[in-house]
């Protein structure tokens, strides 16, 4: 059974949980690609040439568990606009979206390219100030201090960045569920989310 969700959305919308709860209920596998781009922004952190990092990928990479810094999410923005990075990338991710036995990716620009095919497609958002609130409070919790100010730059910045890149900019899909999170409690988005799957076609795990 080949079946895909592909979720886009900006940081912190909700995209990861709702993806993990989406991959759980269907029994899907899941594949963050956000960790591909902080994968290689990490490396370029340390010297590397981002083109060379993004062809060279271990897939092990992505298990290291400083990738979800506010300092690598950056480096991932900035490597993510060059096309050669991403061109590098595209394979593995469409491989996986059609793994037999169901495949849930979220990101950036999976319905618009990676796999515009999806049979549910969602874009997931929520307000700057509110997605700023709960990166704040997921950094905290990580020993991170830096401010909710400082946080909802980041944010901005990175939004801005990928949406206005030339190569596969953020948007929302033509055919994809739009889901405002400003105002839902997680339980909403993901109950949302599930019930969008299924009427797409998705069947929930025994
Ligand atoms: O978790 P958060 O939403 O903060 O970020 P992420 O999904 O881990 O993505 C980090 C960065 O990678 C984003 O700001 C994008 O620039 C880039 N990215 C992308 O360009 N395309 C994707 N499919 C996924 C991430």
């Amino acid at each position: 059974m080949v079946f895909t969700v592909a979720i886009d959305g900006p940081a912190a919308a909700g995209k990861g949980t709702i993806a993990r709860a989406v991959a759980e209920h269907f029994g899907f596998a899941h594949l963050d690609t956000g960790l591909l781009y902080r994968a290689v922004g990490a490396l370029t952190l340390d010297g590397a040439d981002p083109v060379a990092a993004a062809r060279a990928l271990d897939p092990i990479a992505l298990e290291d568990g400083r990738l979800r810094t506010a300092e690598v999410a950056q480096a991932a923005s900035r490597v993510a606009v060059i096309a050669e990075v991403r061109a590098a990338l595209l394979d593995f991710q469409r491989a996986f979206a059609r793994r037999s036995g169901g495949a849930v990716l979220d990101g950036r620009d999976i319905c618009t390219v990676i796999y515009p095919d999806a049979e549910a497609q969602l874009f997931v958002t929520a307000s700057a100030e509110v997605r700023a609130e709960r990166r704040w409070k997921e950094l905290r919790e990580k020993g991170d201090d830096r401010s909710l100010a400082e946080v909802l730059e980041d944010v901005r910045a990175r939004d801005a960045r990928d949406s206005e890149r030339e190569a596969a900019p953020m948007r929302p899909a033509d055919g994809a569920l739009l889901l405002d999170t400003s105002e839902m409690s997680i339980e909403e988005a993901v109950d949302a989310a599930i019930a969008h799957v299924e009427a797409k076609g998705g069947i929930p795990r025994a």
